[in-house]
């Protein structure tokens, strides 16, 4: 059974909750950027996402804060500078990252309040958070106001001019996800760190056809044994394989079980073959 939220009569404080704890994990954009007084600020937004590669572009969202639908210094220092950096959080900065989302006055540096260093950028005036692993200078594109009222949300898109990425968490031309230990937002206090057992690889060719559900024996389908991701990670295979030699007394459970942990152990088509002997 699921509970149906109409967000015409959900406050919006449960709201906001229901998208946080659905809508994750989410990236976090570490947002420095300078008043018109040259005041650093540094601020995590987790309503953020890359949206375009050509031209690169990524967007978060600064909301009216729902107590007293006042806006925050990010969303004013985008407004007035024109242009930012994104930090990416790392596990090794997330506490010092979470500081930096406490309310400071306006004058206050979060640099100062959080321990972290500023790093000259660049193209732009906001400074690169120096331990961060990857900082991006951008220019603030457009600002889209989504409404007026306490969780409005002003969508800050910005334009990619300029990637800075440690060579540690690099493999050539590509990151390891490992080596970045990058931090994800989910609801409440919770968050994930994006590394280790908590990161797996699934591929699936593009290029190929898969034979899909519905090209499996129904008895396969059906097993009380195999789960969906294993059932769907046979029909991810371009094609059905040869049927393997049925093994004497080998019980229909029993198949289905070997099927599986060839499966874990990466042997999908073995697994598939397998299971085709008795189906
Ligand atoms: C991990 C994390 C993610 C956050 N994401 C957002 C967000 O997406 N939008 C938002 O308006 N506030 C978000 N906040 C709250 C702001 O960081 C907080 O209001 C902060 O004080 C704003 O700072 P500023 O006024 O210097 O911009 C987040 C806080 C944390 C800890």
């Amino acid at each position: 059974m699921k509970r149906r939220i109409d967000p015409k009569d959900t406050p919006t404080k449960d709201l906001h909750q229901y998208i946080l704890g659905s809508i994750a994990p989410r990236p976090i954009a570490f947002v420095s950027s300078v008043n018109e007084d040259g005041v650093e600020n540094l601020a995590p937004y987790s309503f953020f996402n890359a949206f375009s590669s050509n031209p690169p572009i990524a967007v978060f969202s600064s909301n009216r804060k729902v107590a007293d639908n006042t806006t925050k210094d990010t969303l004013h220092n985008a407004e007035v500078q024109k242009e930012l950096v994104i930090n990416m959080v790392s596990y090794d900065i997330v506490r010092q990252m979470a500081i930096s989302s406490v309310s400071y006055p306006t004058d206050v540096s979060e640099f100062e309040k959080t321990g972290l260093t500023p790093e000259p950028s660049e193209l732009v005036k906001a400074p690169r958070v120096a331990e961060s692993p990857v900082n991006m200078e951008c220019r603030v594109k457009e600002i889209i106001t989504l409404g007026d009222q306490g969780g409005a949300g002003h969508l800050i898109i910005c334009e990619i001019l300029m990637i800075h990425i440690d060579e540690k968490v690099l493999e050539g031309n590509r990151i390891n996800p490992h080596k970045i230990d990058l931090m994800g937002r989910m609801g409440r206090t919770y968050y994930v760190r994006a590394s280790g057992a908590a990161v797996s690889s699934i591929y699936q060719s593009v290029a190929d056809i898969p034979i899909g559900y519905d090209g499996l024996p129904e008895a396969i389908r059906k097993s009380d044994v195999l789960s969906a991701n294993d059932i769907a990670t046979m029909a991810g295979l371009k094609e059905l394989p040869e049927k393997a030699q049925p093994i004497d007394g080998m019980d229909v459970n029993t198949t289905h079980q070997s099927a599986k942990e060839l499966i874990a152990a990466g042997n999908t088509e073995q697994a598939l073959s397998l299971l085709l002997s008795i189906h």
